[in-house]
């Protein structure tokens, strides 16, 4: 079986970073973080890169002239660092066509809601107030549009009378972090085949 570099995009504490970069090294997922690209200097994944020697940067959106220039930077630092899946894990910031079009069906993206319902950036916050007894966790291949793409895996997560906004938060990222490494474990394994919207994920 084949080794797989990915590239991670964060922009801030990087729990799903953590996950992915443990679940490599325990050998869940055959392959390794080559990188990890932050859009914010402060995002504290930047430094679980260096604990874990992993190169971590920061391409400041300001110091580019557009997002067409951004978009551009990000795809040369994943290419000089020979990356084959580009993962998205709490990265802010909508990818741009260059490395969509140069890494086709293979950006990846997570998250905290069961897609297509509560798309956003409060996904966990938006379904705990309208109410749903049921959320959940969300992996998809990457398109132009924030939180849309054919969907990898689905997790649910049940909504409890006794819960708090606190306690589903650590429920959902409890599943994120198992979540996250199985899918990307299956595409390095070659277990995921696409056809059109949809996704068939073999069993190991
Ligand atoms: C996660 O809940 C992810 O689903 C969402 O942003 C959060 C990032 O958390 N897109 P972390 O930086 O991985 O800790």
């Amino acid at each position: 079986m084949g080794w797989t570099r990915f590239g991670v995009l964060i922009s801030g504490s990087g729990t799903n970073l953590q996950s992915i970069i443990d679940a490599c090294a325990g050998g869940l997922v055959p392959g390794e973080v080559a990188v990890v690209i932050s859009n914010r200097e402060d995002a504290y994944g930047l430094q679980r890169a260096k604990f874990s020697g992993i190169p971590g940067i920061f391409l400041d959106p300001m110091a580019y002239d557009g997002p067409g220039a951004y978009d551009h930077a990000i795809r040369e630092t994943l290419e000089l660092e020979d990356v084959e899946y580009v993962v998205m894990a709490g990265y802010m910031k909508l990818l741009g066509a260059e490395v969509l079009d140069a890494f086709p069906m293979r950006v990846v993206n997570i998250h905290p809601a069961l897609l297509p319902s509560f798309a956003g950036a409060s996904g966990i916050r938006d379904a705990f107030e309208y109410g749903v007894k049921v959320t959940g966790v969300t992996v998809h291949f990457a398109s132009a549009v924030f939180d849309e793409g054919p969907i990898i895996a689905q997790e649910a997560v049940e909504i409890e009378a006794d819960d708090t906004l606190e306690s589903l938060e650590a429920r959902i990222h409890d599943v994120e972090h198992r979540l996250y490494p199985a899918a990307l474990a299956a595409l390095a394994e070659g277990r995921v085949v696409v056809e059109g919207r949809l996704v068939r994920v073999a069993p190991r």
